[in-house]
């Protein structure tokens, strides 16, 4: 098991990442215009935005997402694997990335390249992040949920905390080249944010365009896409069982929290996201 790689006060993946190429990212990564950016705190929903939008650019052909590797398709730009693909690629990029906004590439914030941000309700985040990280060796492993929850609320976990990230990037909110979506929405009308994700990007689809995007972004094909599933990553980094495409559902967080967690939970929420709109949060 690794320990956090410490970055500007923030917990990152002990493996797979180096700070040379954190430092090098802020300043130098150029983010160009035509690029589309995928940006989520973990666990938000972000595999499903990133198949979404690589369906949307074949219009609906599955043959991209079931031959190349998800993190190839759109490469993470924190990472030692996708940052040397992204920076040799030319024309426009698919770019993921869960990097907090102190942290993410400064060109971006004077380029018109787009970037869709997800967001989920984090009670949802903790626990699909709790079954997800102590099946890996990428992180500290809690011992237990409740050990977890409490990292949670202390921002002690990947990536650091949600409140932080997610209060930093909705100040983009009112430009053009960002979209706000939840998972909560893509869960509830899944036609109608795809259709918001093509506008925003430009992308007009024939109807039974969209079917098949529909289709081949379901919680059943990519379970079942190994290109996407994360069945094929190296078992060093994993233990036995992990599981990308677990629930896929809204809500699993009343199965497992105990009310005095709930409230404790609410009470920091409101601490921490005061000030903001609460219709931004479709869950609350
Ligand atoms: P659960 O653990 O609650 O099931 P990320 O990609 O950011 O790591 O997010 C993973 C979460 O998104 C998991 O949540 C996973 O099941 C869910 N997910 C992935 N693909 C999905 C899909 N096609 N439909 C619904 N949920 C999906």
């Amino acid at each position: 098991m690794s320990d956090y790689l410490w970055f500007e006060g923030v917990p990152l993946p002990g493996v797979g990442i180096e700070k040379k190429i954190l430092e090098e990212i802020s300043h130098k990564f150029v983010v160009r215009d035509e690029d589309t950016i995928i940006l989520t705190y973990p666990k938000s929903g972000t595999n499903w935005l990133i198949e979404i939008v690589c369906l949307i650019h074949t219009k609906g052909n599955p043959k991209w997402i079931q031959s190349v590797p998800i993190w190839e398709r759109s490469p993470w730009v924190e990472t030692k694997i996708g940052y040397p693909i992204l920076t040799n690629q030319e024309g426009p990029r698919l770019i993921s990335s869960h990097l907090p906004f102190h942290l993410f590439p400064k060109s971006f914030f004077s380029s018109k390249a787009k970037m869709i941000y997800v967001i989920r309700n984090p009670r949802d985040v903790l626990v699909s992040g709790y079954f997800f990280f102590h099946k890996t060796n990428l992180v500290k492993n809690p011992g237990s949920l409740l050990e977890y929850f409490e990292w949670f609320l202390k921002g002690n976990v990947l990536f650091g905390s949600w409140f932080e990230h997610t209060r930093a990037w909705l100040s983009m909110r009112k430009r053009d080249n960002f979209l706000l979506l939840s998972y909560e929405d893509l869960k509830q009308d899944t036609r109608g944010t795809i259709e918001k994700i093509c506008d925003f990007l430009g992308k007009k689809l024939e109807k039974d365009e969209l079917d098949l995007v529909l289709k081949y972004s379901s919680f059943q094909f990519m379970k079942e896409n190994k290109m996407s599933n994360f069945s094929t990553i190296s078992e060093d980094l994993i233990n036995n069982g992990l599981k990308l495409m677990r629930k896929g559902t809204t809500g699993d967080w009343k199965n497992h929290f105990t009310v005095a967690q709930a409230e404790a939970f609410d009470k920091v929420f409101q601490e921490k996201m005061i000030g903001f709109p609460p219709e931004l949060f479709p869950w609350q």
